[in-house]
């Protein structure tokens, strides 16, 4: 599911990715415990989210339902606990290598894997953590295509999953560039 729109509060232009991914859907095979995540959301005994930043180099969010930990601070997914899977994404693989947004861009289809610089908290309550990575374009980075980049997480209480979208801004003095595909790409434990 990804959707595009637009913002016309920001400079030049920019757009986001709204990425949704509920866990409960995709890993109903993997899983051996059925989370009726409609009906969690409704009583009143779930988990407050909580955000861990006690070691300097992750940031991990907890509901209770999943547990997401993100290296810090260039925003890769590398852990996923759900259920009885201490995580989803694949073990054997690098941080880079786990869960992660790239693009492929410019005329020599360069690929950027939109590693970012800074971590915030854009909002803290029991009910739901957002989280950013972001970074500021560097023209001295060749493979960096020229977008200030915004990766932003959110986990809600109650729901197994998270909800994931990028800001990406191109001010006005930036070269143009062509781009020809963004992810957000998953790698699944056993599916190297
Ligand atoms: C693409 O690659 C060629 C050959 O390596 C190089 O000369 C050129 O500058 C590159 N173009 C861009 C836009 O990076
Ligand atoms: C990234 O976050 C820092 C604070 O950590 C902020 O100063 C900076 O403006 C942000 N950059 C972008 C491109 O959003």
């Amino acid at each position: 599911m990804a959707k595009v729109a637009n913002r016309s509060h920001l400079k030049q232009f920019s757009f986001m990715l709204i990425m949704i991914i509920e866990l409960s859907l995709f890993l109903h095979s993997v899983s051996s415990q059925e989370i009726p995540s409609r009906k969690i959301l409704k009583q009143d005994n779930s988990n407050a989210v909580r955000l861990d930043t006690s070691n300097p180099d992750t940031v991990i969010v907890d509901n209770g339902l999943v547990r997401v930990t993100f290296e810090n601070p260039s925003g890769y997914l590398v852990g996923i606990k759900h259920g009885n899977l201490d995580n989803v994404l694949e073990t054997r693989n690098k941080h880079s290598n786990r869960g992660y947004w790239d693009l492929v861009w410019g005329d020599n289809s360069t690929y950027d894997k939109m590693e970012t610089e800074h971590f915030n908290v854009i909002t803290q309550t029991d009910d739901l953590v957002e989280i950013s990575f972001n970074k500021t374009w560097n023209s001295h980075d060749h493979s960096a295509a020229p977008l200030n980049i915004d990766k932003r997480f959110i986990v809600r209480r109650g729901v197994p999953g998270i909800y994931a979208y990028a800001i990406l801004e191109r001010e006005q003095n930036f070269p143009s560039a062509e781009m020809y595909q963004i992810r957000l790409a998953f790698k699944l434990l056993g599916d190297k």
